[in-house]
């Protein structure tokens, strides 16, 4: 019963209103950290489902810290893009450990997913080792994340004996299932570097390879805030890129499809006239 010991690990940390640091642990935003919160069932904004369906992730390594991330919601393709969730506050747990089983806590604290941000949780750790492996989860109320595995980087100064370093780029949904980042997550890397394309802004049907494709993407043509967070809730579904973040620390940059096929700065595709942006 991993789960229940999981949750009970997890609530005992929690109670008592020990969200403060504890000595020599990590607080990420102190302003985040709010002792006192105590995070009972009702806090999960009174979710019946498990609302980690986007995964976790991790990234932005630094020598003693990183960057953990989720977002909740019960339904990520919902047009509004906000995953089917009450407009509330939910309140979430985090948690980091030096071990798979999260004995070893090493700091943990309490974030507001908020709607304004759709719910997402993006917690900046600072104060742990350089060079190390850490692992990470979340919880709302009843509901717990799966755990991540991260590293922070080197201390400056020092070379690792050895890392593994994956890269990935141009990740058509539509074209294909991701059994490549299923791989990548197979291969055990310590830095995942994602060079762009991680999603792509067409709408259903208007790119089509061979004998056609073998998913669609939901929703329009991504160029409002609602579509993005639609179209990124899409991806963030499946289960390979799942396993992907969740095995190592991302660095990433975009490319032309995060915004436009094959846009360069004032230039949109289609040799439309140049737009200014304000
Ligand atoms: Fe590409």
């Amino acid at each position: 019963m991993e789960n229940i010991s999981r949750r009970s690990l997890i609530t005992a940390g929690l109670g008592a209103g020990l969200v403060a640091a504890l000595p020599g642990t990590a607080v990420a935003d102190p302003a985040a950290v709010r002792p006192g919160v105590a995070v009972s069932t009702a806090d999960d904004a009174g979710l019946r489902t498990n609302p980690f369906t986007l995964g976790i992730a991790s990234g932005e390594p630094w020598p003693d810290g990183f960057v953990i991330w989720t977002r909740l919601a019960v339904n990520p393709l919902a047009e509004d893009g906000l995953g089917g969730m009450p407009s509330r506050n939910a309140a979430v747990a985090w948690e980091v450990a030096e071990d798979p089983a999260m004995r070893r806590v090493a700091a943990r604290g309490v974030e507001h997913a908020r709607s304004e941000t759709a719910h997402s949780v993006h917690v900046e750790l600072k104060g742990l080792k350089p060079g190390r492996e850490y692992f990470y989860r979340f919880r709302t109320g009843r509901h717990l994340s799966e755990v991540g595995r991260t590293l922070t980087s080197p201390a400056p100064g020092e070379t690792p004996a050895a890392l593994a370093m994956a890269f990935a780029s141009c990740a058509q949904y539509e074209h294909g299932y991701f059994t490549a980042y299923k791989r990548l997550a197979e291969d055990h890397p310590d830095l995942v570097l994602h060079l762009g394309d991680y999603l792509y802004e067409y709408k259903k049907g208007s790119y089509v390879i061979g004998g056609g494709n073998p998913r669609d993407h939901e929703g329009p043509e991504t160029v409002s805030l609602a579509g993005y967070r639609q179209r990124h809730a899409q991806y963030k579904s499946d289960a390979d890129l799942q396993a992907a973040h969740a095995i190592a620390p991302w660095l990433v940059v975009w490319d032309d499809h995060e915004v436009d096929n094959n846009w360069a700065d004032d230039i949109p595709e289609n040799n439309d006239a140049a737009q200014r942006h304000h």
